[in-house]
């Protein structure tokens, strides 16, 4: 062996160990992106302690250091009707609505980007083995539960990217114009983009990668028992169990019954269409 290659040998795995610990943030809009460092972010001066009453990830009451969303999408161009991508180094990634990110009163939710700094480490997501938030974490301040999609935390940040409403990327879920108003498959596709388009696509559509597609080959209303699908919903586990399973558990406060069951009218509308 020569030195050379010895050598190459010896720093390869130092340098993509250092590329895998890299902790930085992209966030692009249609034209530009920018990149920042955990320590540039820090450094911020409207960087602040946010303490969460409860956190749905911890299930307990949580502080971060973290800085305000709008300060992050300040200077780049987005509209009231666009969304924002979040996407996880895990592959996650749920779009957001701007209406949500940049709030106009100061009454509701308020989206913070928290930062794990080297004096406070963040301790492991319960069920998750050793894997933690970090490098940044989504969070939301004064949220009531069922307000802020459980989606909408998202942890293991990479980027975030000004794009068009689900509705218009994938003009494929939606439902029929004429259908009524009343019905219940309309809210229902309101639920699959907050809560289900983040893991799953739906016939290709949407970006999730860590859960089957949802209606190719075949949809679940077509398969599931409907008390088994429902029950599923609320425990994956209580239907099958092993210990890689990521499907959650939507629990009433995340989705309600009336909104389970409308969730399913429009898997329901989707495989009768
Ligand atoms: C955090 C990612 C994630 C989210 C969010 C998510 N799922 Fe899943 N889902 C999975 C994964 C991964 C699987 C595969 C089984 C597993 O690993 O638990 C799965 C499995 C399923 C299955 C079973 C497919 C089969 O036959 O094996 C159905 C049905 C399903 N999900 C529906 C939904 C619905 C409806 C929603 C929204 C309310 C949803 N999922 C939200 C990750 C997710």
């Amino acid at each position: 062996m020569n030195v050379l290659h010895s050598l190459v040998t010896l720093l390869l795995p130092l340098a993509l160990m250092g590329v895998a610990h890299a902790q930085s943030l992209k966030v692009a809009d249609r034209q530009a992106s920018k990149t920042f460092s955990a320590q540039q972010l820090l450094a911020d001066p409207t960087v602040r302690d946010v303490a969460i009453a409860r956190d749905p990830v911890f299930g307990k009451p949580m502080t971060y250091r973290a800085i305000p969303v709008p300060e992050l999408l300040k200077g780049l161009s987005l509209g009231k009707e666009d969304y924002v991508e979040f996407t996880a180094t895990d592959k996650f990634s749920i779009g957001v609505p701007v209406r949500l990110l940049l709030p106009e009163s100061s009454e509701g939710p308020k989206p913070f980007l928290a930062v794990e700094t080297p004096e406070a480490k963040w301790p492991p997501i319960p069920d998750q083995g050793k894997e933690t938030p970090a490098p940044f974490f989504l969070i939301w301040q004064d949220a009531k539960p069922g307000e802020i999609s459980s989606e909408y935390w998202v942890y293991k940040l990479a980027s975030l990217t000004v794009t068009d409403s689900p509705f218009k990327r994938w003009p494929a879920l939606n439902v029929a114009e004429d259908l009524p108003p009343t019905h219940p498959a309309r809210r229902g596709l309101d639920r699959y983009v907050a809560l289900c388009i983040s893991c799953h696509r739906f016939n290709g559509a949407g970006e999730g990668e860590m859960g089957p597609d949802l209606a190719k080959p075949m949809n679940p209303v077509d398969y599931f028992q409907p008390q088994a699908f429902r029950k599923f919903l609320r425990s994956s586990k209580s239907v099958r169990d092993w210990p890689d399973r990521k499907m959650p558990s939507f629990v009433e406060d995340v989705l309600s019954n009336e909104d389970m069951e409308a969730l399913i009218a429009w898997l329901t509308y989707k495989a009768r269409e």
